[in-house]
């Protein structure tokens, strides 16, 4: 049973994903999984730690063209959240602890989405064998180093992250400058 940060996480800073890192975060979304941008219809899309809803609410205007999109955002703790299936996730999760970051991650991945998109720190992902090579297993396709203006006031290095069911080939690595 995972002990849940949610109360005390809600206290801190909510470091929103500004609006370009959506746009960015929807582009590679949608190259992923082209048949969403085929007109897929009924797409189900988890936010499982909106906080204050920024993310949510930029994710809200980019599919405002899409039929029948249904919004699976947790309403209050995600670990409270039944697990069900999803197509695509949306990820800005709390940094810290590393370990709780990745069990929320791990719970993501049992709502069995089709496509991840998620912005983590860069140590996060390189600082440990394992944990990279347990996102390369669920199939880690693209790699885009974000600025440091990505989070104002923030002193973390992060990235956006794209995993996508099945893929097995070679990881991309972009830098947003
Ligand atoms: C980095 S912020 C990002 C907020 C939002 N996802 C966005 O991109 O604008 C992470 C958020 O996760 C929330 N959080 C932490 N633990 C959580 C949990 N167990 N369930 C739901 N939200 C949680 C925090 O309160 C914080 O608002």
């Amino acid at each position: 049973m995972v002990k849940s940060l949610y109360n005390l996480d809600k206290r801190k800073n909510d470091w929103s994903t500004a609006e370009w890192i959506v746009d960015r975060m929807f582009a590679e979304m949608l190259q992923a999984v082209p048949m969403i941008g085929n007109g897929q219809r009924n797409i189900r899309v988890l936010e499982p730690t909106p906080g204050e809803g920024a993310m949510l609410s930029h994710l809200k205007v980019k599919f405002a063209l899409w039929d029948g999109i249904v919004y699976k955002a947790a309403k209050g703790d995600f670990f409270d959240m039944p697990v069900q299936k999803v197509d695509v996730a949306f990820v800005n999760p709390p940094f810290t602890p590393t370990k709780y970051m990745m069990e929320i991650m791990g719970r993501v991945f049992s709502f069995e989405p089709k496509v991840v998109v998620a912005v983590m720190p860069w140590l996060a992902l390189v600082n440990s064998t394992r944990r990279m090579q347990n996102f390369i297993d669920k199939g880690m396709s693209k790699v885009i180093a974000l600025p440091r203006r990505a989070f104002s006031g923030g002193r973390v290095q992060t990235c956006i992250v794209v995993i996508r069911e099945g893929h097995t080939g070679s990881v991309v690595l972009e830098t947003i400058v």
